[in-house]
């Protein structure tokens, strides 16, 4: 396995809602190298490693150096269990816009995943309620998610647990804010409007992970990582509760760190 370590410029360890670990990196490029590397160790000391796995524009780079990693033959993927954070309610797997066939177009028709091993939520389950628990029974059924990878929305939401979701909260059906429809709306190929519900892993599903890693990229994710690191943990931005889980790195670029302390 090629090991191109990529080293934090910075690393914060005080003034925050410890015990998170952030480290901030010069740029996108080297946030993507450290997180891939990261699951390259996972899968290289336990290759029947759990993964929770997350959608959007943040984790694009990650698949990327997996798809190649897979190439050089430097990694499988073969025995790897995944699950994904969440899904457009009414959405099939099939349609274009769902994160299913997100997941299929930067990564699963790449590697070497085993169909059988890959975990989505169906956003056009007939009865949404009992998609969830089923979720949340098969997460514990492969013995909890060994790492779990997260991007931050504007709002500070983690999946799709917008503000006000509660720490207990579980897999559900969640209607999205005004901000996150508009910040996904340029990623929609097939339709014109974001679907208003999603179904999301909850906030209690995603702490029981052993590991989680949360990834910001740009400036416009500043404000989100100052709230959640740097403000009061509460409701109000969902990803400063991951400050009670004792496994907690942030990867930053300098855009994305620019309003926290040095
Ligand atoms: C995606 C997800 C969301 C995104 C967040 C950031 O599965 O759960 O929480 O991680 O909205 O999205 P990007 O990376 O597009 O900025």
């Amino acid at each position: 396995m090629r090991n191109t370590a990529m080293k934090p410029v910075r690393s914060l360890e005080s003034k925050l809602n410890l015990p998170a670990n952030v480290h901030i990196f010069a740029n996108s490029q080297d946030v993507a190298g450290a997180v891939s590397n990261r699951i390259f160790s996972q899968i290289k000391r336990k290759p029947a490693s759990v993964l929770g796995l997350a959608t959007g524009e943040t984790p694009r780079p990650i698949y990327a150096a997996m798809r190649a990693a897979y190439h050089r033959q430097d990694a499988s993927f073969s025995h790897v269990t995944t699950f994904n954070l969440d899904e457009y309610a009414g959405l099939s797997n099939d349609h274009p816009d769902s994160f299913a066939a997100y997941m299929r177009r930067e990564l699963f028709a790449h590697t070497d995943f085993q169909a059988e091993r890959i975990n989505l939520l169906k956003g056009d389950a007939e009865n949404l309620h009992m998609e969830a628990g089923a979720y949340e029974n098969a997460i514990k059924a492969a013995g909890g998610i060994d790492l779990q990878l997260l991007g931050i929305g504007l709002n500070g939401h983690i999946g799709f647990n917008e503000p006000g979701s509660t720490a207990d909260s579980r897999t559900r059906t969640v209607r999205l804010s005004e901000a996150t429809l508009t910040a996904n709306l340029p990623s929609m190929t097939a339709l014109s409007a974001v679907p208003s519900q999603a179904i999301t892993m909850g906030i209690a599903s995603i702490l029981e992970a052993k590991e989680i890693l949360i990834i910001a990229i740009g400036s416009r994710k500043a404000r989100a990582c100052l709230r959640a690191l740097q403000g009061q943990q509460d409701l109000s931005c969902p990803a400063s509760l991951l400050a009670t889980h004792a496994n907690v790195t942030w990867l930053l670029d300098e855009d994305a760190s620019e309003f926290l302390d040095r």
